[in-house]
């Protein structure tokens, strides 16, 4: 269940009771910050005290006098100026995770009463061009997003839009054939096409012949020349040879790849309609959207914008803007998506917006939302980049091998010490699991409107708030029924709280469904990441106070055994919600 909802919902029928209002009224319920004061606060009595013109302690008392005869409730407590601290009953809260050890998909978390279709446009490489830590950020953000969403019950469409369209591919033809080197090309695609478009660029700046030859190509590819196609075609697929590669280590998947190119069909008739409903219009040939003057709906900040929202050029090519304009009227009528959710660097927030709001003018009913993020950071503390001071290109595919072979460091070390009992023949696999799950949970873990600093030594870390370390607890207490010679799924409870240290863990283990419902509403993956670390953590302090295998009764066994089980469980699934492999021992 969604502890927080479900306390909710009882709370605020509780304080309705309570205080015989006619009308049903939120309890304000949050978490409590400090464990001392019980699990829960309630703030309604401060706010209905105003309201009602009542003192809130007074009104506190009732409501806690009400909540004390609930089944979930072990103590209800007035305290300062009238609010109410709830200590949730230990009997209830094993309950539920003994229950949620029968469902071994949900862990006892039921997926929401009404599934939407849901599309994720994440990644977004630009074919020809090496893919950067941004475009990283988004594959990592936008996979976890996606797993949550699936895990609640949506229907997820996950799409890949390439930026596979524009201007530069006439140069990169008229490049290809002048500077061009065909085994370079099939060898390292994505180095030979920067170099080739470099060069392009270069004589295109001093050459107007050539300039003009890279026009002349670019409109053939855009009519459909076929040889000018089977040459963007090209481009295409080594690029997508070298992305594909890097999502195969990440373990990302993708069920569409309509790329920008997918839409050019689309574009003239979209200007078409924007000029026709009077929201774009012609300015010295060029069109565009010139907020300050279009009728309807547009959010305040747009219409005091003097720039306008370009969507067609003078020289009459199409932009970024048309085509993501293209792209939402696509997915909601041959796609029949409810929401649209765009994993995309902060600093397209401007895009996006100027989108959305053409898009209500257009009558696009569906819930629209960019995803952003802040910008990756190198040691320095400036934007990380894919290619080093020399030019020598760091790519992606480099810094994946790096933390890979980081991490196999680290495993050899534990080795040695002692503490991680792995064969030689298995390093390499458990090398790509804890290194690529490193990479992944560091981006994670930081909110993702923040900034964040790359750091591979701290990320490869088995001790501390890093992937190895949530690996590492998952695979010491999956490790617990091997040693024992017990199947994990023959322990079953019933669970009873006898130690703090249990009543800490069944209380962690309860929220494991509140954290993912709001990775999915929310779209911050890091509050799943937390709930792990402090679930690591709880598992850790239960460990080494309570005997699990040699307990002092059967009854207590039994229980730790399903306490431990519980803990293996969700961890394995909360980390592979986070796209991080969890191997069974290290
Ligand atoms: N190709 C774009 C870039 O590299 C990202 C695409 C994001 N998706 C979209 N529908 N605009 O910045």
């Amino acid at each position: 269940m969604l502890l927080e909802r479900f306390l909710e919902a009882r709370a605020s029928a509780a304080v309705q009771a309570a205080l015989e209002l006619a009308e049903p009224t939120s309890a304000l319920l949050r978490p409590t910050q400090d464990p001392r004061f019980g699990d829960f606060q309630l703030n309604a009595a401060m706010a209905l005290g105003k309201q009602l013109g009542r003192p809130p302690r007074e009104l506190a008392e009732k409501i806690a006098e009400k909540l004390r005869g609930e089944e979930f409730v072990a103590s209800a407590e007035v305290a300062g100026p009238g609010f109410v601290n709830l200590t949730l009953d230990d009997a209830f809260l094993a309950k539920l995770v003994t229950d949620g050890l029968g469902d071994a998909e949900h862990l006892g978390v039921t997926p929401v009463d009404a599934p939407e279709k849901v599309i994720i446009d994440y990644s977004g490489p630009n074919i020809a061009k090496q893919m950067h830590v941004g475009h990283l950020r988004s594959t990592i953000l936008g996979d976890a997003i996606a797993r949550a969403l699936e895990f609640r019950g949506h229907q997820v469409i996950r799409d890949n839009h390439l930026g596979d369209w524009g201007t530069q591919y006439g140069l990169l033809i008229v490049g290809m054939r002048e500077f061009g080197d065909a085994k370079a090309l099939e060898a390292d695609p994505i180095v030979e096409l920067e170099r080739v478009y470099k060069l392009a660029s270069e004589r295109a700046k001093n050459d107007e012949d050539f300039a003009e030859a890279a026009r002349r190509e670019l409109k053939k590819l855009q009519d459909g020349d076929p040889e000018n196609r089977a040459l963007w075609k090209r481009f295409v697929d080594v690029t997508r040879r070298t992305i594909d590669e890097i999502y195969a280590e990440l373990g990302v998947r993708f069920d569409l790849y309509l790329g920008e190119s997918a839409y050019h069909d689309a574009l003239a008739g979209v200007v078409r309609t924007l000029e026709e409903r009077g929201i774009a219009r012609e300015d010295e040939g060029a069109k565009a959207v010139f907020w300050g003057e279009v009728e309807g709906e547009v959010p305040a900040k747009l219409r005091k914008q003097k720039e306008p929202f370009l969507v067609q050029k003078r020289d009459g090519a199409y932009l970024y803007s048309t085509t993501d304009i293209a792209t939402v009227l696509y997915r909601r009528d041959e796609l029949g998506v409810d929401r649209a959710l765009y994993v995309v660097d902060h600093r397209q927030a401007l895009h996006f917006e100027q989108v959305f709001a053409v898009a209500r003018l257009l009558g696009v009913t569906m819930e629209l939302v960019h995803v952003g993020f802040g910008t990756v950071l190198g040691a320095d503390g400036k934007p990380l980049k894919t290619r080093d001071a020399s030019g020598a290109a760091l790519t992606l595919a480099v810094l994946l091998r790096q933390a890979k072979e980081r991490a196999a460091e680290r495993i050899r070390e534990g080795m040695a010490e002692g503490r991680l009992k792995v064969e030689e023949h298995e390093i390499p696999s458990l090398a790509k699991a804890v290194g690529i799950g490193a990479v992944k949970y560091a981006d994670l873990m930081n909110n993702r409107t923040t900034d964040y600093r790359f750091d591979l030594d701290r990320m490869v870390s088995f001790t501390g708030n890093a992937g190895p370390y949530l690996q590492y607890v998952h695979a010491r207490s999956a490790s617990i029924f091997r040693k024992a010679g017990i199947d994990e799924a023959s322990a079953v409870g019933p669970i009873r709280v006898t130690a703090p240290e249990e009543a800490k863990l069944v209380r962690r283990l309860v929220r494991f469904g509140d954290a993912v419902e709001k990775v999915a509403t929310l779209y911050l993956p890091h509050i799943l990441c937390e709930h792990l670390y402090d679930l690591a953590s709880e598992f850790n302090a239960f460990y080494q106070a309570c005997k699990v295998l040699d307990a002092e009764d059967e009854a207590t066994k039994q229980s730790r055994l399903a306490l431990v089980a519980a803990t293996a469980r969700q961890m394995r699934v909360g980390l592979g919600l986070l796209g991080i492999e969890a191997p069974e021992r290290m």
